[in-house]
């Protein structure tokens, strides 16, 4: 494995594969990988001439200082799990220093309103900091696709939105969502989860499956209403919000158009960790 823990030997490196007009391939990353994370690695392994991987817990899209604290961080072990999918992986494990030079804080980003939706409202600043370190990577790396995971849905259009409003040479391809055996959606955060929670939160995909079901048939409040009452009584779950959208404005629904794409996102706290799922309604 090639490991940079800084952007001035990683870029040097990838000064000479440019030169021979090579593809390159980026995975962003916050470690603790799972099967989700090497499911995007083999796509951009097969479709690049390199790939590199950043793993960087990046501390200003945290609106929760102990989340931050308590996110996983498992360098060894990914190094391990990358370097059995394909030792030439290019990894740019970065210090916050070497990310944000002695400032760390984000930048100020209008995403045309995406930014103001479900996480952008559960989770104040999140988005800015999303931005702030995808742009920072993109500029670092200067990768010709990167592979992002459709779980994290709304993050996908923001950085899609970004890249369409600046001159960055990028193409941002979504990869559909990579699930346990139970469907739970895979995230690093899972990890935190006991055996018991973490089987029973398959009823959260369960719940989504079902929500598509009824949204044929009836309209995104009913469903909505319906959803929210099947977790009022349920001890193990809090949940933070139930949403219809537009796929594309992420723009509630409010009466259903038959031309438009919908999809239902859900957050929700099992034991005080955060979890996420989308599906796709129609
Ligand atoms: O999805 C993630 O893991 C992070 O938000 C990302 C894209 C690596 C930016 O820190």
């Amino acid at each position: 494995m090639h490991i940079f823990y800084g952007k001035a030997p990683l870029t040097a490196y990838l000064k000479s594969i440019k030169t021979t007009n090579s593809s390159i391939g980026f995975v962003p990353t916050m470690g603790a990988l799972h099967q989700g994370h090497l499911a995007l690695m083999k796509k951009s392994l097969l479709e690049n001439d390199f790939t590199v991987v950043s793993i960087f817990v990046n501390p200003t899209q945290f609106n929760n200082p102990e989340d931050l604290a308590k996110y996983p961080r498992t360098l060894d072990a990914d190094v391990e799990k990358m370097t059995a999918l394909n030792p030439e992986i290019i990894l740019y494990a970065p210090t916050v220093d070497d990310i944000y030079e002695g400032e760390t804080v984000s930048k100020s980003f209008d995403f045309d309103g995406l930014e103001n939706q479900m996480e952008g409202k559960f989770r104040p600043g999140h988005f800015n900091g999303v931005g702030t370190i995808v742009k920072r990577l993109f500029e670092i790396v200067e990768p010709t696709n990167a592979y992002f995971g459709e779980k994290d849905f709304q993050q996908l259009q923001i950085v899609k939105k970004m890249v369409s409003k600046t001159n960055l040479k990028v193409n941002v391809i979504g990869c559909p969502i990579f699930r346990e055996a139970n469907n739970l959606a895979m995230s690093s955060r899972n990890e935190r989860l006991s055996t018991e929670e973490r089987e029973k939160a398959a009823i959260i995909f369960q719940t989504l499956t079902v929500a598509k079901e009824k949204f044929k048939t009836k309209s995104a409040k009913w469903v909505t209403e319906w959803v929210q009452k099947s977790f009022e009584n349920n001890p193990l779950f809090d949940l933070e919000y139930f949403v219809i959208a537009d796929e594309a404005t992420l723009l509630p629904c409010s009466t259903k158009n038959k031309n438009k794409k919908y999809r239902a996102f859900i957050a929700i706290f099992v034991n005080n960790i955060r979890l996420i799922d989308t599906i796709s309604l129609n």
